[in-house]
């Protein structure tokens, strides 16, 4: 049976604007995804600044090979299932596969995330000028934006599979252009993933918005994991930038909790988690 995480101790919601705020201070922001309003509550309960309901979910709940068929009826109900377990906990959600190809589809679908799933924020891939567009029109309308950029998964057929991005000096300095520019059209977050983590280190310390980093090293303010992955429960090989949380713990509550204190102390990711 879910029972909601009474016991958790009281702590100030995590908002949009205190994200920054982290930033300048220098404290490590802590995201993972979720799917559920049972995982939920023990994001709440371990301290999780950012519980995103990721896409991934195509692949990790509903096993299929790439995150292109996840529908916006599908995102804003495990939306609201993730609600249902957050007190404190900031609730950001994916925009999916063309569900915000242009303004007018982006105003629309990030309404159902916010009004019918409560997000907070949603989060969409890519840093091409039309997608800047989509941005500035959320943005001006009061919706806050989290950017993706590198391996944008969404993108898995143009880039030819799920690899590093930004290797070459000008793949990085357009990954560069491409976090400019998303910061410039009204982003307040940005998801990097998969790319040296040197270059992530200096795109963290060049832009205002907090980075969050998944397989993009140590130098970003927050990393984000996908949950059954930090599980240790995704059939398969883990990725190399993750790490099984649960091994050698008793629970799932505790191997969260040990998440939360490695990203806050600066323990993960380590070496072994570093791609390049
Ligand atoms: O869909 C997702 O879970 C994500 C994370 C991997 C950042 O976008």
């Amino acid at each position: 049976m879910y029972v909601q995480a009474v016991d958790a101790p009281q702590r100030k919601p995590v908002t949009v604007p205190g994200l920054r705020v982290m930033k300048a201070r220098g404290e490590k922001i802590v995201a993972l995804t979720c799917y559920d309003a049972s995982f939920a509550a023990h994001l709440e309960a371990a301290g999780v600044d950012i519980a995103l309901v990721g896409d991934s979910l195509g692949m990790v709940v509903q096993g299929r090979t790439s995150t292109l068929p996840v529908t916006l009826d599908e995102m804003v109900y495990h939306s609201a299932l993730v609600a249902r377990g957050l007190t404190a906990t900031l609730l950001i959600a994916d925009l999916p596969f063309m569900s915000y190809r242009d303004a007018g589809y982006a105003l629309s679908s990030s309404a159902r995330l916010m009004a019918e799933g409560n997000a907070a924020m949603v989060k969409l891939e890519g840093g091409a000028d039309w997608v800047c567009e989509v941005i500035a029109a959320l943005t001006a309308r009061d919706v806050p934006v989290c950017a993706h950029l590198g391996l944008t998964p969404q993108s898995v057929h143009k880039l030819g599979g799920y690899r590093m991005q930004g290797k070459s000096q000008d793949a990085a300095a357009h990954l560069q252009a491409q976090a400019r520019a998303v910061v410039e059209a009204g982003a307040e977050l940005l998801v990097l993933e998969s790319v040296p983590h040197a270059l992530a280190a200096q795109m963290a310390r060049e832009i205002a918005i907090p980075v969050i980093g998944i397989g993009a090293g140590a130098g970003c303010d927050g990393q984000v994991l996908v949950l059954y992955d930090m599980l240790g429960i995704t059939p398969g090989r883990r990725p190399k930038f993750s790490r099984d949380f649960l091994q050698g713990r008793e629970s799932i509550p505790a191997a969260i909790a040990a998440y939360a204190g490695d990203v806050r102390a600066g323990a993960f990711p380590a070496s072994e988690n570093i791609l390049g």
